[in-house]
């Protein structure tokens, strides 16, 4: 078993064991090239998305029962049906204004969100023009194309994979815990200044050392504690996502009309830097249990960060986007007609009924994915909002 600050988790097998063994020796070696230490956001970038290496690039599970966590499109395709529903009348809106309408995710994962957004939206009959996929992962577009090949054949031709974002896009774009996946920088405040945490070697494992921060880091913290209106406290650790501004703002470029949906966990920028969560809000999945030491277990465990929606939406309204709404997971689904999807549960069969509910469970409860999950919502030119966010809108906390 490994130990970990949290507690004891399961044993890496061989093969996971020495593929681990291989990513350690890629940030090992990056690390002596750097001189000596590279920042957090280098290593997570390292051990995450390497080619051929980090957890999402190479050929782990990751996903579902035999993976180490699971996303609500793999919890229920309840999940993808509402977001159709959503999609259909924007898309049908974009297209009568614009001639065209498409749907664009980013980090399609399994692929699972896409083929059953298509499936619900064939029965809609409000197919997009295409499915545009932007995934930063080789092993997983290959695993999106064979899943979206056999779970929905006849819809195939539509999805096309891009390499990067194309110059427009017209209709809708998604993401779901693709902000969370990216790489963080960590920091602590001290007494008279910032310092980034960076990850250097020490005997065979890895461990954090203070750095001075870069100038960058070190604005993007001022810029948190203005908004504050006040310093962190000494001491006090935590993460900010420097590529999140630049990826919100590339999104905002490139929307000409429609919505963008980011589904995420994560919280305002005041609850994020509260002065009570003074480690950050840094996660890592292995084999479905949560711990917080991402030193360990290179390449072959996720490491994730909540998000900070308040900067995402403050870069969306700065690059010319208007907030749709910012709501719960669980209201962006009722609101958005899971109880429509639910109308025949009835004369479902029972157990067909139990595995529903239990499905339902984990998406809306505050203890599960109902909670800390929210949706904000950003669109340019489009008259009719989606119905997701009409009631408990809480955009005025970000
Ligand atoms: C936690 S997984 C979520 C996958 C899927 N959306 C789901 O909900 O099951 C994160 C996904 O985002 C992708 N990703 C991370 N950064 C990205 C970026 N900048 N652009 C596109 N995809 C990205 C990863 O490769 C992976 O597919």
């Amino acid at each position: 078993m490994q130990h970990s600050e949290q507690g004891t988790l399961p044993e890496a097998d061989s093969i996971s064991a020495a593929h681990s063994a291989l990513v350690a020796r890629h940030v090992s070696d990056k690390i002596a090239a750097a001189g000596g230490c590279i920042s957090f956001a280098a290593y997570m970038h390292e051990v995450l998305y390497a080619p051929g290496l980090g957890y999402y690039s190479a050929g782990a599970a990751k996903f579902g029962p035999d993976g180490d966590f699971t996303t609500a499109p793999e919890v229920s395709s309840l999940f993808a049906y509402v977001i159709a529903r959503q999609c259909a009348a924007t898309l049908a809106e974009v297209r009568t204004n614009y001639g065209q309408a498409s749907i664009l995710e980013f980090g399609a994962g399994s692929g699972k969100l896409a083929a059953d957004i298509l499936t619900r939206l064939k029965e809609l009959d409000a197919l997009p023009d295409s499915y545009r996929i932007l995934e930063v992962s080789a092993d997983l577009r290959e695993r999106q194309e064979s899943h979206i090949k056999s779970a929905v054949p006849e819809l195939a031709s539509r999805v096309m994979w891009l390499d990067h974002l194309p110059d427009e896009h017209h209709g809708v774009v998604l993401a779901n815990e693709v902000l969370d996946a990216m790489p963080v920088e960590r920091f602590i405040r001290r007494s008279n200044h910032v310092a980034q945490l960076c990850v250097e070697v020490e005997d065979d494992h890895f461990t954090l050392v203070e750095r001075v921060a870069p100038a960058l880091l070190a604005e993007a913290v001022a810029s948190i504690e203005k908004d504050l209106g006040q310093r962190l406290p000494d001491a006090y650790v935590s993460e900010v996502n420097l590529a999140a501004a630049a990826w919100v703002a590339d999104i905002a470029a490139t929307l000409r009309a429609g919505m963008a949906l980011l589904f995420d966990y994560g919280v305002s920028r005041r609850e994020y830097y509260a002065a009570d969560r003074s480690d950050g809000w840094l996660r890592c999945h292995f084999r479905h249990h949560a711990h917080a030491d991402a030193l360990i277990l290179p390449g072959i465990q996720d490491i994730t960060s909540w998000v900070d929606f308040s900067a995402a939406a403050s870069v969306a309204i700065d690059s010319g986007l208007s907030i749709a709404g910012y709501v719960s997971q669980a209201h962006f689904l009722v609101n958005g007609g899971l109880t429509e999807e639910l109308a025949d549960f009835t004369e479902l069969a029972p157990a067909a009924q139990l595995r529903l509910s239990a499905q339902v469970k984990i998406l809306t409860l505050p203890g599960e994915m109902g909670e800390n999950f929210k949706c904000l919502g950003m669109s340019r030119a489009l008259d009719n909002l989606p119905s997701s966010f009409a009631t408990a809108d809480r955009t005025f906390s970000l």
